[in-house]
């Protein structure tokens, strides 16, 4: 029996998409649901003309309150019983009790090598930093922010004169390659981490 993926996006949705694509027959995984909690996030036309199940659950009526909007989050994937959750490019904080509710089962795709550069503007971060090397992290997710155990990691080399887009790019690259490695693995029960080299 194929695992069931659920996709939470809240814009283009590429990682979703390299995701997706990547569920072919021989995949341990097949995606059930992506949820947005942005109406227009550019992944939920993308997912739709893919014939993927696709649901909105905006944040904003709910003015901040975090377990109010996540007991509607819990009620989309329930009903479509995920196996494994993947956070791509999800721009919510998710709160203790929603992540204890599916610990071991949630995975992120993380713009940094972490645990270098946790939370926000990671690329502008290791510009500043003058790291030589920059990149990308998939792992579980835990009550830790960016935190989890790791499960692959790429890395991409920082070049002269480069500006945040052109990190942004050339990584973006990287992460579409590495998450579908490693929810190929992780689906198939093996959590040993993945390293990627460009
Ligand atoms: C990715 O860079 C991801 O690492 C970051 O947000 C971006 C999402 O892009 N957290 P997309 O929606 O998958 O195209």
């Amino acid at each position: 029996m194929k695992k069931r993926v659920a996709i939470l996006i809240s814009g283009g949705g590429s990682n979703m998409e390299a995701l997706v694509q990547d569920m072919d027959k021989t995949h341990p995984a097949e995606p059930v649901l992506v949820l947005s909690n942005t109406p227009d996030a550019g992944g939920l036309s993308k997912a739709e003309a893919r014939g993927i199940p696709n649901v909105c659950v905006d944040h904003r009526p709910f003015k901040g309150d975090r377990v109010a909007f996540e007991a509607e989050l819990t009620k989309a994937l329930e009903l479509a019983a995920p196996d494994i959750i993947c956070l791509a490019g999800f721009m919510r904080i998710l709160t203790p009790e929603f992540i204890e509710r599916w610990q071991g089962k949630m995975l992120n795709i993380h713009p940094s090598i972490l645990p270098l550069f946790r939370g926000l503007h990671t690329h502008k971060r290791a510009l500043e930093a003058g790291m030589a090397v920059h990149g990308c992290t998939v792992h579980e997710v835990t009550g830790e922010l960016d935190g989890g155990p790791i499960l692959g990691q790429a890395v991409i080399p920082v070049k002269e004169n480069d500006t945040e887009s052109d990190l942004a790019e050339r990584l973006l690259v990287q992460e579409h390659r590495l998450y579908p490695a490693v929810l190929r693995k992780f689906a198939a029960g093996d959590r040993t981490p993945i390293t990627l080299f460009p």
